[in-house]
């Protein structure tokens, strides 16, 4: 029998649910999403409270926003331990790393993969010859810095891509290993950019802090996962001052509207929503891991808020996705578009208890009848 997933389009992105339903001829209402990786109890409170402040002011709606949105990077500074001159604020990491590329000039860079699918487009528009290094998941997806380096100077690489937590993986690199990896890059003239998108769960593991001592080094950070803000569009990147003034150059005037400004400010300064979220979000984790290992997925020991696995070798031919979406309206993330992957590999965001238990649930009886 032909594998259904193969006559289907799979999304390249996660949380495509509109074309999902379409597809799938389903009410987009019931589908369960568990192929974004955002919080699912976010954003936090004070968010709202400044979106609700933005509606009754006119000003705010009717005024060009502060070119240089120092209130907002004050916060942001403040959150990720930089001074407010490091930061630099747009609509996304993709705009941004986009600026980057073009302001650094890049030539050639080196791309682990699997990655985020949008590495690959914005270094194609940014005419930068790409070179990706494959991560094997017989080893947990694990990089080495001398093979890293090594790679980089065989094809001549001026840059390096990396990403920490890795997305789909989930892997997680310590703060020291990255930084011994930024430390032999800077030896070797190349220059690195870390998207830190999901690190906001593990904050321990950042660089952000060291971009103040390690020159060649850029750091990409988001509100989009961890404060559930991903309508809104707002991404930071950290880098040497004068970095930071290149890349201003490459970016369009206000990228990011006063109203997001406002309720990303709210959302880095609420403390208590930022331990709580690490916490709770470690602790479903943790739940789903088992009850995952139990079902027998192959797990990889992800510390972000998602989890890979891949389907037991029997069903590894099988459309789980497919029975996931049509009998229980539960979408996770089809891996098929990972370079690397295929659809044997599934990605789950990590949600709240009783979500996750359906999921669970779900993956349980798909198993069982797996036609
Ligand atoms: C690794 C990684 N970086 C960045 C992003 C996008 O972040 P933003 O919403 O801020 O553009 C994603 C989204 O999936 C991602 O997986």
């Amino acid at each position: 029998m032909p594998d259904i997933i193969a006559m289907r389009t799979v999304p390249t992105h996660g949380g495509q649910l509109r074309q999902i339903a379409e597809q799938f001829v389903v009410p987009i209402h019931e589908l369960l999403d568990f192929s974004a990786s955002i919080y699912p109890d976010g954003p936090p409170a004070g968010v709202m409270e400044a979106l609700n402040e933005a509606i009754h002011s006119p000003a705010i709606l009717r005024d060009y926003p502060d070119l240089d949105l120092p209130e907002l990077r004050m916060a942001l500074g403040g959150y990720a331990a930089v001074p407010p001159v490091n930061i630099l604020v747009a609509n996304g990491v993709a705009p941004l790393i986009d600026a980057t590329l073009s302001a650094i000039r890049s030539r050639s860079c080196l791309l682990p993969v699997p990655a985020f699918g949008e590495y690959r487009r914005i270094l194609t528009k940014c005419a930068v010859e790409i070179h990706p290094y494959r991560l094997l998941p017989e080893l947990d997806f694990r990089q080495d810095c001398e093979q890293l380096i090594g790679e980089c100077q065989r094809h001549q690489c001026d840059t390096l891509l990396l990403t920490n937590p890795q997305n789909p993986s989930g892997i997680t690199m310590s703060a020291q290993n990255m930084k011994d990896i930024v430390q032999r890059a800077a030896e070797n003239k190349i220059r690195v950019l870390l998207d830190e998108a999901f690190i906001d769960f593990v904050p321990e593991r950042s660089l952000s802090h060291d971009v103040l001592t390690l020159q060649n080094l850029t750091v990409f950070r988001s509100l989009t996962k961890f404060f559930s803000m991903a309508g809104l569009r707002v991404a930071y990147l950290i880098a040497p001052e004068h970095v930071v003034r290149v890349i201003s150059c490459n970016l369009a005037h206000w990228p990011v509207s006063s109203v997001a400004a406002m309720a990303a400010k709210r959302a880095t300064e609420d403390s208590k929503y930022i331990t709580a979220t690490i916490l709770r979000n470690r602790q479903e984790r943790e739940w789903l891991r088992a009850e995952l290992l139990n079902l027998e997925m192959a797990l990889f020991p992800g510390s972000a808020n998602y989890l890979l696995f891949r389907l037991p070798e029997h069903l590894r031919s099988k459309s789980v996705w497919e029975h996931l979406i049509v009998d229980h309206r539960i979408v996770v993330r089809n891996c098929a578009s990972f370079e690397g992957l295929d659809s044997s590999y599934m990605r789950v965001n990590v949600r709240n208890r009783a979500d996750n238990e359906l999921l669970i649930q779900a993956l349980s009886s798909s198993l069982s009848h797996p036609d």
